[in-house]
């Protein structure tokens, strides 16, 4: 399944009222919802689903972070979903950002920048079924 990619919009985002304005931005650029929920993630599973950064420096910061409020996950189809909804949301810090990405518009800091994207196949999988039964995924 090479079409599909996984999103978070984050705690910083639904604070902040975004939510409505980043899903208008992913579906004007083409991609459609195949899963979506709201939730909030304790800080086990926040601590599960970045385990692949528990030895770096700010993995404390980062599940603190996205324990502290609700978020909204979804799974997004499109050809070539993972590269090209990682240049929507453009870089990790916002301060490098393109013009015209989700986190030049709605992220704040390297910590707090708006939404998650796969960075990969594999990973989309994987985190796509972290948060939706293949019943949930349309
Ligand atoms: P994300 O794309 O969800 O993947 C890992 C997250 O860790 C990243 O977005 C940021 O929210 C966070 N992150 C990455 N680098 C840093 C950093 N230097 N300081 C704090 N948080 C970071």
């Amino acid at each position: 399944m090479t079409n599909r990619t996984f999103t978070m919009i984050k705690p910083d985002a639904t604070e902040k009222g975004s939510t409505g304005g980043i899903l208008q931005m992913i579906n004007e650029a083409g991609f459609r919802i195949v899963a979506m929920k709201l939730t909030h993630l304790s800080a086990e599973k926040a601590g599960q689903f970045y385990a692949v950064h528990k030895e770096r420096p700010f993995y404390g910061e980062l599940v603190e972070f996205m324990s502290r409020g609700p978020i909204t996950a979804a799974i997004l189809e499109k050809d070539n979903a993972v590269e090209d909804f990682r240049k929507l949301i453009g870089a990790t810090n916002p301060a490098d950002a393109a013009e015209g990405t989700i986190r030049k518009k709605y992220a704040t800091s390297i910590g707090e920048n708006a939404v998650h994207g796969s960075d990969s196949d594999d990973n989309a999988a994987i985190e796509g079924d972290f948060f939706f039964s293949k019943l949930e995924q349309f």
